[in-house]
């Protein structure tokens, strides 16, 4: 149902969409489903999705000020309640045609999420999911911010523990059996320092170099792969 949400979300993107109302596409899908958009009031944030155009890295307010034009990437995020329980997702789409850069970090994000899957798994820990997508990232001259994380999740949205995108294999909690944890790469262009803006809400690149996001919620199993709560048809299958 997240993931029907991001698919409409990235249908309605274009140049001359404002970010509020793919806010506004996102709840109406969201709340057909009778889901909760659970970001709207967490802490006092204003939307049901995070909206953050290039450098923007992530936790953008949507406005009707902001208006998308060509060539823009935006990241759109999201956390929804349904049945008592939180999952959340996160995809960067192009805004027509973008540079070849843009396209490959956007690549970027989702292959560092992919290689951080191959570790989620009863046994491995923590620090095996980070090192790999930190490699991946790294390998691509891209940098990875470090002050933002992943993390579990389940009743609340963001619970134990910490999933950072950087770090040590073989370090960190080991992994079982009933485990969900967003997995969420947050990676830049550039230098992987942020700030946070004015409304102190949007992380921003230090350099305004460009962002992009790539999330999932999954869950551990017992002995073979994760469970991707976020993805009807896998890894392997379709995307939004
Ligand atoms: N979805 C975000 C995450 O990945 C959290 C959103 S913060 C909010 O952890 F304020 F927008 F809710
Ligand atoms: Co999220
Ligand atoms: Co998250």
């Amino acid at each position: 149902m997240l993931f029907e949400a991001l698919k409409a979300v990235k249908a309605a993107v274009r140049p001359g969409v404002t970010t509020l109302e793919l806010d506004r596409v996102a709840e109406s899908v969201i709340r057909s489903y009778g889901a909760i958009p659970s970001e709207k009031g967490y802490e006092g944030f204003p939307g049901s999705i995070c909206a953050s155009v290039d450098d923007v890295v992530v936790h953008g307010i949507p406005s009707d000020r902001v208006v998308l034009r060509e060539g823009q990437i935006v990241s759109i995020d999201c956390t929804v309640l349904l049945d008592g329980y939180q999952v959340d997702a996160a995809r960067t789409f192009p805004v027509g045609e973008i540079s070849k850069e843009a396209q490959a970090l956007i690549s970027a994000a989702k292959e560092s999420f992919g290689k951080g899957l191959e570790f989620a798994r009863a046994g491995k820990r923590i620090g095996d999911i980070s090192h790999a997508i930190q490699t991946c990232v790294e390998g691509h001259g891209f940098g990875v911010v470090r002050s933002l994380c992943g993390h579990g999740i389940g009743k609340e949205m963001h619970e134990d523990p910490e999933v950072p995108n950087f770090g040590m294999a073989g370090h960190g909690l080991r992994m079982r059996e009933g485990l969900c944890i967003a997995v969420e790469p947050m990676i830049t262009a550039g230098d992987y320092r942020v700030y946070i803006a004015e409304d102190d809400w949007a992380f921003l690149t230090r350099d305004h170099s460009l962002s992009a996001h790539y999330e999932n919620t999954l869950a551990i199993t017992a002995n073979g792969d994760p469970m991707i709560l976020t993805m009807p048809n896998g890894f392997a299958g379709e995307d939004v």
